[in-house]
């Protein structure tokens, strides 16, 4: 998982804020002897910060990018981001470089708001030898297409269908979406079924959630969404403890009987670890990557309705293929496999199409962890950097008619387009790469796949209010996409 935008405390007008500006504007200066990529750094505390706000929570933030790519000529330019100077890279040979530099020129940095609601523990935060390894174990135990194929599949279906079958007339797509991912994980994470626990575990992720892209004011201020966040996080931290505490007890009592027979999860795997981890740190673990499930896969499912909603022969064309692959399967009842997954190409070329002009996770920061020579640039050791997914993903260079959403460019029959390499470099890269490509980016995929299928097999739907899609502090619709639905077929 990463975060979008993280936003900063923006005061201002004060004579202490004098003169830290006054300070901050000269330690610029002499930051600047390095050969740094050109740009404005802008006011240093407030830098460009507002203006990209601005920018990002408008329909149509491009142009924030355009004009400073336009103005200094090449892809790299710095500028001045929640309080640092930033490098800011639209060049997807330079965030190539990022991505795999991971550990040794790079390492990912967030701001102490992120690390205290997320605990040190997360794996957006974990470095080094254990970052691999528990990198991995998510992977290959929880959402490799193996393990998706062969156990869980089946749990995504029932699942999805028994929420759609609870719809009324009218939902907030955004809203049921959560729901539905958030019960996913859960069950895949720690085997615990939908029910009064799930529901407040995930009320109390709502204001966490909400607490990451909110302003960190001080704790004396607590009444915003920060200080909620972190009540929230209490919460949270608590209950998964009781969980943890009760599978630890009956792990002890399946040694002592020789009972074990129930398929491992994600707690079991923490709790056999040769680490020997504490409680605490697979509370801080489990809590981190329910975050993941909580914000990323729902955003997906919307994006993908809202685009196809928007675009009626694409939707015509998923709803064909996803009426065969219905009408092939012997009961009506029966649910989707495998093989089924891999048979919906262009349902799949609408999924990578959402996922590029969308960009839920429009890119990340980072921090150099030694100097950077790059085209000519010297960026100095412990700059901060942000490689834009999104600049490249709407970038004519890398995709014709690059803000145009087009599911057909990635059937291949255009020159540019379907993720094709810039000298060796990935232009599509909407879960990131390296080391920390997101774990999740086979079950993101299958889960929004056996979600479209029953929902335009089974249901019709027009938009119940006029929405808008902005894109801070995270990529969303801004009502949650209220929706009114009709079922025709039972599910
Ligand atoms: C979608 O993008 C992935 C890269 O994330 C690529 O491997 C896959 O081939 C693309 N799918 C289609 C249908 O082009
Ligand atoms: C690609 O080919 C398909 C037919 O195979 C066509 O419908 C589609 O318009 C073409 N896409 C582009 C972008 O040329």
């Amino acid at each position: 998982m990463a975060f979008s935008f993280i936003s900063f405390p923006l005061f201002s007008s004060s004579l202490f804020l004098a003169a830290l500006i006054f300070t901050l504007l000269r330690r610029t200066r002499k930051k600047h002897t390095f050969q740094l990529p050109p740009g404005n750094t802008g006011l240093p505390l407030i830098g460009e910060s507002l203006r990209m706000i601005t920018a990002y929570r408008s329909g149509n933030p491009e142009p924030f990018v355009d004009d400073r790519l336009c103005r200094h000529g090449g892809r790299l330019f710095t500028t001045h981001l929640f309080g640092e100077l930033t490098v800011f890279s639209a060049d997807p040979e330079f965030n190539q470089l990022v991505l795999a530099g991971e550990g040794r020129t790079f390492e990912s940095s967030y701001p102490s708001s992120i690390s205290t609601l997320l605990g040190r523990r997360s794996l957006v935060l974990m470095k080094g030898s254990l970052h691999k390894r528990m990198h991995s174990l998510t992977l290959t135990r929880f959402a490799s297409a193996g393990v998706i194929r062969s156990s869980l599949l089946p749990g995504i279906d029932h699942l999805i269908r028994l929420n759609l079958r609870s719809w009324g007339e009218s939902v907030r797509l955004l809203d049921q979406a959560k729901k539905i991912a958030f019960e996913l994980t859960v069950e895949q994470l720690m085997s615990e079924k939908p029910g009064e626990w799930t529901d407040y575990l995930s009320r109390h992720y709502n204001a966490l959630t909400d607490g990451f892209f909110s302003v960190p004011l001080p704790s004396f201020l607590c009444l915003n969404a920060y200080g909620r966040a972190i009540k929230a996080r209490k919460k949270v931290a608590e209950s998964l403890m009781e969980l943890v505490k009760s599978r630890k007890e009956r792990k002890m009592r399946e040694i002592v009987c020789k009972t074990e027979t129930r398929k491992k999860d994600m707690v079991d795997e923490l709790l056999e670890a040769e680490e020997g981890f504490t409680e605490e740190e697979m509370v801080d673990f489990l809590l981190a990557l329910l975050v993941s499930g909580h914000e990323t896969t729902p955003a997906m499912m919307t994006l993908v309705v809202k685009f196809l909603t928007d675009n009626p022969s694409a939707l015509d064309l998923v709803k064909e293929e996803q009426v065969g692959i219905r009408e092939r399967k012997k009961g009506v009842q029966e649910a989707l496999e495998w093989s089924d997954y891999k048979t919906m190409p262009f349902t799949q070329c609408v999924i990578n199409e959402t996922l590029r002009v969308g960009n839920i996770i429009s890119g990340v920061f980072r921090r150099t962890v030694a100097d950077v020579h790059y085209k000519g640039y010297k960026i100095p050791k412990g700059c901060k950097v942000f490689a834009s997914f999104r600049a490249v993903h709407l970038d004519e260079n890398y995709f014709e008619d690059a803000r145009t959403f087009n599911p057909w460019r990635w059937l291949g029959n255009t020159s540019k387009d379907s993720g094709k390499l810039s000298a060796g470099a990935p232009t599509f890269t909407p879960f990131g790469g390296g080391q920390r490509l997101c774990p999740g980016y086979e079950l993101g995929r299958v889960e929004v796949s056996v979600f479209l299928h029953y929902l335009v097999t089974c249901f019709s739907w027009e938009v119940a209010e006029k929405d808008k899609l902005v894109f801070f502090p995270t990529t969303r619709m801004l009502k949650g996409y209220p929706i009114h639905v009709q079922r025709h077929r039972s599910l």
